[in-house]
């Protein structure tokens, strides 16, 4: 362990939340189809979770579908689904058996009931898992889930539940799909792209960011590390000052 690690050991994040991107040019890289590039992505998955646990983080979030990968051509949306569908049927037990407790946080009513029953099946499976909470974004997009809550806090309100002025930052966070989820402590990126892409906006307020070359489908626990010591080099200040050193 580099001694960097063995002092900063107290820093682990609690939340990493990464934007997996870059399947698509792994793919044409090699001449493959797009679809090659997403199960490559899957495995990165894998290999990602298993880094997670082992290093001890809490909450992971992963985006796996944008709001707006629903404009990409049937035919990849329903390969992403299809590919989604076939990790839960698999995967689930074993990330079970692991204590990985799962989630869905996005617009999930765009999805087909069938998949979304598979959803509830393994989220309510998974529920009282304690040793990572794994939250997969779907249909996700970042001023999608701001205006859900914006709805709901002001039926709310409309309904006579709240006054505007009960409207803190707590109660709007907790109106949020990622109630409960404590902030992401530092956001990823891979492929060498450097946005947000409307990925947990209110939630990375305060989010170190992490920028990778690697296309997501190469992903692996050397890559995991790299964020975690990225992140323990970096100082904190959530806006205050720069502490005095003597
Ligand atoms: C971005 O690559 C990635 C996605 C749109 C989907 C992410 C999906 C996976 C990693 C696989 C499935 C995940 C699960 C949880 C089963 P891109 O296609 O935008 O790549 P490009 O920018 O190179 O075209």
């Amino acid at each position: 362990m580099s001694s960097l690690l063995a002092d900063k050991k107290a820093v682990v994040p609690t939340h990493v939340a990464i934007i997996m991107d870059g399947n698509g040019r792994w793919a044409s890289e090699r001449g493959l189809p797009r679809l090659a590039g997403h199960r490559a992505g899957a495995d990165a998955v894998a290999r990602c979770i298993k880094a997670a646990i082992q290093r001890g983080v809490s909450y992971l979030t992963l985006y796996a579908f944008s709001s707006e990968n629903w404009s990409r051509g049937p035919k990849e949306v329903s390969d992403l689904t299809g590919l989604l569908r076939y990790y839960l049927r698999h995967k689930v037990k074993e990330l079970h058996a692991e204590g990985v407790q799962l989630r869905f946080i996005g617009d999930l009513g765009r999805f087909d009931t069938s998949l979304r029953e598979e959803l509830e099946r393994a989220e309510a499976l998974t529920r009282n898992n304690k040793r990572l909470v794994l939250l997969l974004a779907l249909s996700y997009g970042g001023r999608g889930d701001i205006m859900q809550a914006v709805r709901r806090v002001a039926q709310e309100v409309r309904d006579g539940w709240l006054t505007p002025d009960q409207i803190s930052e707590e109660l709007f966070t907790n109106h949020l799909w990622t109630a409960g989820v404590p902030d992401p402590d530092v956001v990823v990126r891979t492929s060498g792209e450097y946005r947000l892409s409307n990925f947990l906006l209110w939630q990375s307020a305060y989010a170190e960011l992490v920028f990778l070359d690697t296309f997501w489908p190469d992903f692996n626990e050397g890559h995991f590390a790299t964020v975690l010591e990225l992140y323990a080099r970096r100082e904190r200040r959530f806006g205050a000052r720069p502490t005095a050193t003597v």
